[in-house]
């Protein structure tokens, strides 16, 4: 974070997204294993987050005198979820709570970063055509493609467009604190 703040003097946006999977259903899965998922997911979109306000954002908002920033510019974080935080998935206790948090994490982070003007988001894919959905298989990924309504399973492009669309304060300004479904209609709620 560092390193980039002294590349660029500013960060406006922040997309947690990296991820690991260790499937296993849960009288099998070990508690290394667990650990490890939670740590990338949790502690990863934790450790992101908190530096970049704790670098940059706060000293902003501290110089302002502990008033909301207004000097216009669009800044956002957003987190990756996943349709399994609320459909469950066999195999991922360790993923879905993961996932689960970082809905939570999102609701938090959206009512602390408000007075930085940092609007806090997150995605909930369904299945996305990625080297995690790979060891599902090309059965696995055509079984998951008609369980969507839209009977196919997402391109990366898919979500890269739809995190555009969140951090185009055009498009999204006025949305924060809030879990965006983007699954194809795999999951309805
Ligand atoms: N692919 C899907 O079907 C799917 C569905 C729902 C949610 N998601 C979520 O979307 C996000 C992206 O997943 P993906 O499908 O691109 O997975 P992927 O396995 O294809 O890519 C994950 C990326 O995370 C990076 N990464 C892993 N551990 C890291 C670490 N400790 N530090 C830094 N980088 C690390 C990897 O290098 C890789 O680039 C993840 O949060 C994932 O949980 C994916």
């Amino acid at each position: 974070m560092a390193q980039a703040l002294e590349a660029n003097g500013c960060i406006n946006g922040v997309v947690n997204v990296a991820g690991i999977t260790r499937d296993a259903r849960i009288a099998k899965k070990s508690f290394a294993d667990f650990q490890a998922v939670l740590a990338v997911h949790v502690h990863g979109t934790f450790l992101f987050t908190r530096e970049v306000a704790a670098q940059h954002w706060h000293p902003l908002f501290k110089q302002a005198g502990n008033q909301p920033l207004s000097d216009g510019l669009n800044r956002f974080v957003i987190n990756f979820s996943s349709v399994s935080a609320r459909n469950g998935n066999v195999g991922q206790v360790d993923y879905t709570a993961a996932k689960g948090a970082i809905e939570s994490m999102t609701r938090t982070t959206a009512r602390e970063f408000a007075g930085y003007g940092v609007r806090v988001n997150a995605i909930a894919p369904g299945p996305v055509r990625t080297p995690m959905l790979a060891a599902v298989g090309d059965a696995g990924i055509e079984a998951m493609s008609r369980a969507t309504l839209v009977g196919r399973v997402a391109e990366p492009e898919d979500m890269a467009n739809a995190v555009c669309a969140i951090a185009d304060p055009r498009i999204f300004g006025y949305t924060t604190g809030q879990i965006f479904p983007h699954n194809g209609g795999l999951y309805l709620a």
